[in-house]
């Protein structure tokens, strides 16, 4: 029988703006999903990342599974309420829809799911990221599976050596899932141009060629193409199994050493270094820097060990160090240029009603004609 890994994330309240969850929302969401969880799943890990909840669930009904997924609504909905009476920030903000139908794809919470083959050793990483988008793990996931300097394990073992499929979609497409698949290395410059959007073409999934299987799930969902308008930014979660015909968990891990920049921080509307961090660490500076998370998990006829925090080793805390000086090097340069984001993907309207105001005092110099020569 097949395993189904499924993480499904919200954002349903924090304390003090956007910084973490409160402990009676996350006990209620956890008691939720443990009672009436019972006979339908089979494990479960829950833990926060800034103002995100992470519900993963490990189960045997496939993907898109509708009891499954209306399990988590049903938890992130008991959480709202905690979080309404407590008075917590933004209580209920990323369930968009009043009411559940069929699966949470494009009712507000992100979701990542893979079913697998089962190895007799099941080595997976969970990632979770706070005040970013999903285009943040691009660059990682193109460095993981296409990079020789970053992934050894390309030339050193022949499984790995016969490539990996690329799904990307392309997340400014609403009427549907516009996807593309790619093929890796044969096709490597095309997904790189791909990739270097990360606002536009998402990486949803990648698989071995050498053996058929799924090796990473994202969430792709932006809130405002739900919402028609911006609701807060889409915080992913994804899941990438790791070891033999997959590469290595420090080869998944090592391009997080890099804090590149990516969408987030401060009203969703600045570019800010990605920080990697340990579970269940909340916001702090100018909103940001966007976080991200990885616990590490063997699952095993379909239960799950405890998790291990991959970013908690001390090795990270030279890199948060990094990152923390790349962050406030570029809050020195405030709304200019490449500190805040584009037109398109600010989060708040308010620099397009300036312009639409101004637009009306431009004015056209007229040049004045040089004196005909006598
Ligand atoms: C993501 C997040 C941000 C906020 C954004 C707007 O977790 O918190 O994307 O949604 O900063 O926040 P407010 O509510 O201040 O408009
Ligand atoms: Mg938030
Ligand atoms: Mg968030």
């Amino acid at each position: 029988m097949k395993t189904t890994l499924t993480v499904i994330k919200a954002d349903v309240g924090s304390i003090g703006g956007h910084i973490m969850p409160s402990k009676r929302l996350l006990a209620r969401v956890q008691e939720v999903v443990e009672s009436a969880g019972k006979a339908l799943i089979q494990d479960h890990y829950i833990g926060f990342t800034g103002d995100d909840i992470a519900i993963l669930m490990t189960h045997t009904h496939g993907v898109r599974h509708e009891q499954v997924h209306k399990l988590a609504w049903d938890a992130f909905v008991a959480g709202t309420a905690i979080a309404k009476e407590e008075g917590l920030y933004g209580a209920g903000q990323d369930l968009l829809k009043d009411s559940f139908s069929g699966n949470v794809h494009g009712l507000g919470p992100a979701v990542a799911e893979m079913e697998i083959n089962e190895r007799p050793n099941e080595p997976f990483l969970f990632f979770a990221a706070d005040k970013t988008d999903p285009g943040a793990y691009n660059l990682p996931l193109f460095l993981t599976f296409a990079d020789v300097m970053t992934t050894p394990g390309l030339i050193l073992s022949p499984k790995l050596s016969q490539g990996f499929r690329w799904v990307v979609m392309d997340v400014n497409h609403t009427e549907g899932d516009r996807v593309i698949e790619l093929v890796t290395p044969e096709e490597i410059y095309d997904l790189a141009a791909l990739l270097r959007d990360n606002e536009r073409f998402v990486v949803e999934s990648v698989w071995s060629r050498a053996s058929g299987e799924q090796c990473a799930a994202v969430a792709t969902s932006r809130l405002h193409n739900i919402a028609g308008k911006y609701t807060g930014k889409d915080d992913p979660v994804m899941m990438v199994r790791t070891q033999m015909d997959f590469p290595a968990t420090g080869e998944v891990l090592a391009p997080y050493a890099i804090g590149h920049f990516v969408a987030g921080g401060m009203r969703g509307s600045h570019n800010m270094p990605l920080m990697p961090v340990a579970l269940n660490t909340p916001t702090s500076y100018f909103d940001g820097p966007p976080l991200v998370s990885c616990a590490a998990f063997c699952v095993h006829g379909t239960k799950l060990t405890e998790p291990a925090d991959c970013f908690a080793h001390p090795l990270w805390d030279e890199v948060r160090a990094h990152v923390s000086r790349k962050a406030i090097d570029m809050r020195r340069q405030g709304f200019n240029g490449a500190a805040m984001l584009p037109m398109a993907e600010l989060e708040y309207t308010g620099v397009m009603d300036k312009l639409a105001k101004l637009e009306k005092r431009f004015t056209v110099r007229v040049q004045k004609k040089p004196a005909a020569a006598a």
